[in-house]
């Protein structure tokens, strides 16, 4: 079979990495990759932009591929779904309407609310001076978090009201995030520690993902600004079966129930962002409509089943008829980062990789070629992924790795997986 990997991250290079390692597959085509794709065997760039849908659909036609896997949320929230199949091409994601669980989160939380699955109380405005009042009678902590697509951005946490009056004032007055921020949810700060929770989605049934934690502040001890992630690994102890079965039966058998009910049924990966409390309960963060970046490169070290395979099934819906079969072992992804990310940071460093034996991976995202050079080209570069016995072990060849590699613009935390630890 042929495959199609939509996107240019870490999260895309562990999806096409691990369709690769299948006879069944013939090759992976990644639209348009980075260079860790480039070098793969079996794998080739395509040089089309995620969010070209129609050279998309005319590739997709052109090379036969039996099925393409999206991994951002932009080409998803344009309605790469619903174009693919117009076209009768196979492809793995929800459809434009689905897909504003992730793309509005107005959206999302009044679906929520209005299906009774847990979430954090909340209000959503448009004018500011309202919104200010609101703050004022709630206190703070409190969250501000635009309506749109933020690229990762648009969730603040005020812990003072000037803080939250100057992120409001931005979102609504100044436009900082464009259409994105013409709208915003303020909610209530949730305490508890936080899990990926991320399933497979068809049109009837579930399969779960083996579960992930994220790293989203910059910094040890989780400080420092919000970032995409900076490290993530599976599974996390904090989802107990007891956490796992709140998650399966108060929040995503529930979703996907109710989105077939009204009219939007979801099928695709379906990303949670839990929060946990101490009593085992969950509540709903945010939805994502699709796998998460870094979680995603530990999950694939840990999945022995062929995923383009599981993709087909869930887009023929017999997902039930099939099973993931998961590596007992903990893996454990660290990523490094150009220094001065998430501000403002260097591009075009050469960078000198080790070569890895099984059970160590390091995923490219932010880097390209130039002739047999890798250059950094991005935020967060690559993704150090190792395997071990436990959690300890996992992170300790994750950071041997690390010192494997050559690049002297490189920022990444050494913590990754205390919290589990
Ligand atoms: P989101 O993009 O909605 O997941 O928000 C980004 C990050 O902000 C989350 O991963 C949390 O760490 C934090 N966050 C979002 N909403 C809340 C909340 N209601 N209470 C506490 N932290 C939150
Ligand atoms: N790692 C967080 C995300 O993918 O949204």
């Amino acid at each position: 079979m042929k495959v199609l990997v939509i996107g240019s991250g870490g999260r895309e290079h562990a999806l096409a990495w691990q369709c690769a390692q299948f006879d069944e597959v013939e090759h992976v085509f990644v639209a348009p990759g980075n260079a860790g794709t480039a070098i793969e065997n079996k794998i080739t760039n395509i040089d089309i932009d995620a969010e070209n849908i129609p050279e998309l659909v005319s590739f997709a036609k052109q090379e036969l591929v039996n099925i393409s896997i999206v991994g951002p949320e932009a080409p998803l929230v344009l309605g790469i779904v619903d174009q693919f199949i117009e076209e009768g091409l196979a492809i793995f994601g929800p459809t434009k309407s689905a897909a504003q669980l992730e793309g509005s989160k107005v959206f999302c939380k009044n679906f929520l609310e209005r299906n009774n699955i847990p979430t954090a109380d909340f209000r959503a405005f448009t004018d500011a001076k309202l919104a200010i009042k609101y703050v004022e009678e709630k206190g703070i902590p409190i969250v501000i978090k635009a309506d749109g697509l933020a690229a990762g951005k648009g969730v603040i946490i005020a812990n003072s009201l000037e803080e939250a009056v100057h992120a409001i004032n931005d979102m609504l007055e100044d436009n900082r995030f464009g259409e994105a921020g013409s709208s915003l949810v303020i909610e209530e700060f949730l305490e508890g520690e936080e899990a990926s929770f991320i399933v497979m989605v068809s049109e009837s049934s579930i399969l779960p993902m083996a579960t992930s934690q994220d790293h989203k502040a910059r910094d040890n001890g989780d400080k420092g600004p919000n970032t995409g992630g900076m490290g993530a690994y599976s599974p996390a102890p904090v989802v107990s079966d007891l956490v796992f079965d709140n998650a399966m039966e108060r929040v995503i058998r529930p979703t996907v129930a109710a989105m077939q009910n009204e009219g939007i049924p979801y099928t695709g990966f379906l990303y949670a962002g839990l929060m946990i409390h101490s009593n085992g309960n969950v509540k709903v963060l945010e939805f994502n409509c699709r796998l998460g970046d870094p979680e995603t490169q530990p999950i694939m070290m840990r999945l022995q089943t062929n995923l383009a395979e599981l993709c087909i099934h869930a887009t023929q819906d017999t997902l039930d008829k099939t099973e993931a079969s998961w590596d007992d072992r903990t893996s454990l992804g660290v990523v490094m980062a150009a220094k001065g990310y998430p501000e403002s940071y260097q591009m075009g460093d050469p960078i000198t990789l080790p070569i890895t034996s099984s059970g160590k991976k390091v995923f490219h995202a932010g880097t390209r070629l130039e002739g047999s050079q890798i250059l950094s080209n991005g935020g967060r570069v690559l993704c150090a992924t190792s395997l071990g016995m436990d959690l300890k072990d996992a992170q300790k060849k994750a950071y041997d790795l690390i010192n494997e590699i050559e690049w002297s613009g490189s920022y990444f935390r050494t913590d990754i997986g205390f919290k589990g630890i």
